[in-house]
């Protein structure tokens, strides 16, 4: 057990340091006021457990499964874009530390490294997290790659119709284009080791956009920004019904947190839903993903898989997710802090924190396998 990282704030804490504050700040930081992004880990932390006790939990099992396939742990790599600000490779790295942790991989539209090559890790489960952007045929030949090369689910993110507001981003020029001011140029020198990395390490890039080169620092940031901004507003429930006549697998939403439009997704053929705000990067004053959770895992009536994202820091939080219904959970800035903190040995490090404590909570609470976990493992306050 290293004594460096005990838990997934000492990679936080490791990752702010490492980071330039600009490229920090935009991985750890939410919409606005950042409501959202605490109210995430308050709700977790409003929920207890109800522990039983004499129960023999000297064997434990926190395996699932997910569209049928076997899950070592109930986690996923949450798809994230321009992560390789954190680390060169991001997404190669945390596919291979996923593979070996018995977790599943998301990809993200704006990822780094390409379908193809993230295929070619044999990380599994696989699935592609789909952007809708203005350039159609891209988003179409998009689904065709995915589908080719074996990704096992399509997760359709629907809650960016336009780039939300992160106030930190512009206080630190992370903008378009990039606010170049002496503040920045000393940030970027007090980190010589992440700069060392960044210009000798494979450079930056968006791979499946299409003729897009190895970028500096602030091409990858004007890009992310223009690539943000062909996110398409107009997406609606006829494209949803084109991307499931076009993807052969399983397809899922990402980023509800209302019960309202479960049913008509249902209608359409939608298999799944990924309960998230985004980690409090859209939509400020959504609610917590755990707070309607179960209300969406009702209205699912076992028609659908229901996955939680959004402020899982901790074993225990997987485990009050599962409770509630979720069948796994994505970690998005989890990972991204161990990619930050040391790439991908701080994935690893990510991985065996989470199982850890997911397994000696499920001992501490006498419920030996996750999946007889439910409701009445749990109590509820108000807050105190
Ligand atoms: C740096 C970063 C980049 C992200 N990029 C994407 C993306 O490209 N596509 C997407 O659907 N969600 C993206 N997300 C959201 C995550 O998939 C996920 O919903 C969120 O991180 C979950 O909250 P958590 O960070 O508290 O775990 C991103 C999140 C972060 C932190």
């Amino acid at each position: 057990m290293s004594t460096k990282f005990v838990n997934v704030e000492d990679l936080r804490r490791a990752a702010k340091a490492n980071m330039p504050r600009a490229m920090f700040d935009f991985v750890d930081g939410g919409a606005n006021d950042e409501w959202t992004q605490r109210r995430n880990q308050a709700a977790f932390e409003r929920i207890m457990f109800d522990p039983r006790v004499l129960v023999d939990v000297s064997s434990r099992d926190q395996s699932t499964t997910v569209f049928g396939q076997r899950l070592e742990t109930p986690i996923l790599v949450a798809p994230t874009g321009l992560t390789s600000i954190a680390w060169p490779n991001a997404e190669l790295l945390a596919a291979r530390a996923a593979g070996r942790a018995g977790a599943g991989f998301a990809l993200s539209t704006f990822a780094s490294n390409s379908i193809e090559e993230i295929a070619g890790t044999g990380v599994g489960p696989r699935w592609f997290q789909l952007y809708v952007t203005k350039n159609r045929a891209w988003t179409l030949d998009l689904i065709d790659r995915a589908q080719a090369a074996g990704y096992q689910a399509l997760a359709v993110t629907v809650d960016t119709q336009l780039p939300s507001m992160r106030e930190r981003n512009i206080r630190n020029g992370y903008q378009s284009p990039p606010r170049i001011t002496l503040a920045n140029v000393l940030d970027f020198a007090s980190h010589p080791g992440w700069l060392h990395r960044f210009l000798k390490g494979p450079r930056p890039t968006l791979a499946n956009t299409p003729s897009v080169a190895a970028l500096t620092a602030s091409q990858f940031v004007e890009l992310g920004n223009r690539v943000a901004r062909e996110l398409d507003p107009s997406v609606s429930w006829r494209d949803l019904e084109q991307f499931r006549a076009r993807w052969r697998g399983p397809m899922l939403l990402k980023g509800i947190t209302s019960t309202r439009d479960v049913a008509r997704a249902l209608d359409v053929g939608v298999n799944g839903f990924i309960v998230s705000n985004h980690g409090g990067r859209q939509l400020d004053y959504a609610p917590a993903s755990i707070e309607v959770l179960p209300e969406i895992v009702a209205a699912c009536a076992d028609r659908a898989e229901v996955y939680l994202d959004s402020g899982v820091r901790r074993g225990s939080d997987i485990v009050k997710a599962f409770a509630l219904g979720a069948r796994a959970v994505l970690v998005g800035r989890a990972y991204v802090y161990g990619l930050g903190a040391s790439g991908e040995e701080g994935v690893d490090h990510v991985f065996r924190i989470l199982k850890d404590e997911i397994d000696r909570c499920l001992a501490l609470i006498g419920v030996p396998s996750l999946s007889q976990v439910g409701r009445e493992n749990l109590r509820f306050s108000t807050g105190c």
